[in-house]
């Protein structure tokens, strides 16, 4: 039999749980209302809706390996150029290709609690992780900057999950700097801030900064989950180094052509806006004070602490067909966290009768 000879890092490497309901282990079922993963509660925007057609005629050829048209469609709705983008097969895709590129056997720095797969993907390329607890990184940021110098990169999810929490562009400028000063990689995932508040991005920032680099996703913001759509912005350089190793035809050309009709769905991100606030509000008034408590959320999705225990919660409103993320898993938090997403009325409105139910 053939003996299996892996690297430690390999040997080692643990897949990241995520919501969702496959993670779950449910089929598809429109019944289902998801509020396990952060996904647009209004979907994708209606200028994609009569593609299938014409994408169809995608199906026998070969994808753009460079997603040009999408990357030029990127760059005019970013105001960036399209060599400083990166298109990839999620935004998931990008973080191992940059963990891969230029991460090697350094020290990372990882404010936690947040997405798993920064961590994940540093450990498979060797890199030695190091954690900053923190519920709010604005409260935080002086001791955070402190421990800047002694990294070679740093993850920072912004708005983050799955706290909510939206560092201020100001707090975000000093963590550039410092990071900029000392040479160190500053990772910014913004996938979920087209939902919460844009003006705090950073892509503007980017041609001060040739150490940052900013991650998107159009799976979440353009309700495009299933097609499999993310994009990274850096310096020329980077995204050139990125360009090269990444697989050829990474992206589909039906995701390619979808994304890019969706791109002109501006005024559907402002309705998304809108919604967000909103119910985000009627949730965090509506959820029972006694036995939950929301973390002050300012994305598209709430973390709930509970004196009940979260899978037993879980397992609970499933039942009403209601599925919510048990955080658990998350690095920092505990079995009394669940996240759920914010959905449209009608849906939340389910959402908090079964919760207070419990
Ligand atoms: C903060 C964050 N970044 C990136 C991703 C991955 O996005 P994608 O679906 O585009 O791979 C997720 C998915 O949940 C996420 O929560």
């Amino acid at each position: 039999m053939l003996k299996l000879r892996v690297a430690p890092s390999v040997a080692n490497h643990r897949t990241v749980p995520h919501g969702g309901i496959y993670s779950a282990g449910l089929g598809f079922d429109p019944k289902i209302m998801d509020f396990s993963s952060n996904v647009n509660p209004l979907g994708f925007p209606s200028s994609v809706r009569d593609t299938l057609k014409e994408t169809s005629a995608l199906f026998s050829v070969y994808p753009d390996s460079d997603s040009t048209q999408l990357r030029e469609g990127l760059a005019k709705y970013l105001k960036v150029t399209k060599d400083q983008i990166i298109v990839g097969n999620g935004a998931t895709e990008i973080i191992y290709n940059f963990s891969k590129a230029f991460l090697g056997k350094k020290r990372v720095l990882i404010p936690i609690p947040t997405f798993g797969e920064y961590e994940a993907a540093a450990r498979l390329e060797g890199s030695k992780v190091s954690y900053f607890e923190t519920m709010n990184l604005n409260q935080d940021i002086d001791e955070f900057v402190k421990s800047i110098p002694k990294n070679h990169c740093i993850f920072i999810c912004n708005p983050n999950n799955p706290t909510g929490v939206l560092t201020s562009q100001k707090n975000m400028l000093k963590i550039l700097e410092a990071s900029q000063k000392n040479s160190v990689f500053a990772f910014v995932d913004e996938c979920f801030i087209e939902m919460s508040s844009p003006k705090e991005s950073v892509v503007s920032k980017l041609h001060k900064f040739d150490n940052l680099f900013i991650l998107r996703s159009m799976t979440k913001s353009f309700g495009l989950a299933g097609l499999r759509v993310g994009y990274g912005l850096g310096s020329r350089n980077m995204i050139g180094i990125l360009n090269r190793i990444k697989i050829p035809w990474n992206v589909s050309g039906i995701s390619q052509n979808i994304a890019m009709k969706a791109l002109s769905g501006k005024s559907h991100l402002e309705k998304t806006r809108k919604l967000v606030v909103r119910e985000r509000k009627f949730l965090k008034d509506s959820i029972s004070k006694t036995k939950f408590q929301c973390h002050d959320s300012q994305a598209n999705f709430i973390l709930i602490k509970s004196k009940i225990g979260a899978k037993y919660m879980q397992k609970k409103l499933i039942k009403k067909n209601i599925l919510v993320r048990d955080c658990s898993s998350f690095k920092g938090l505990d079995d009394k966290f669940i996240r759920v997403a914010v959905r449209t009325h009608s849906e939340n409105q389910k959402l908090v009768r079964e919760l207070n139910k419990l």
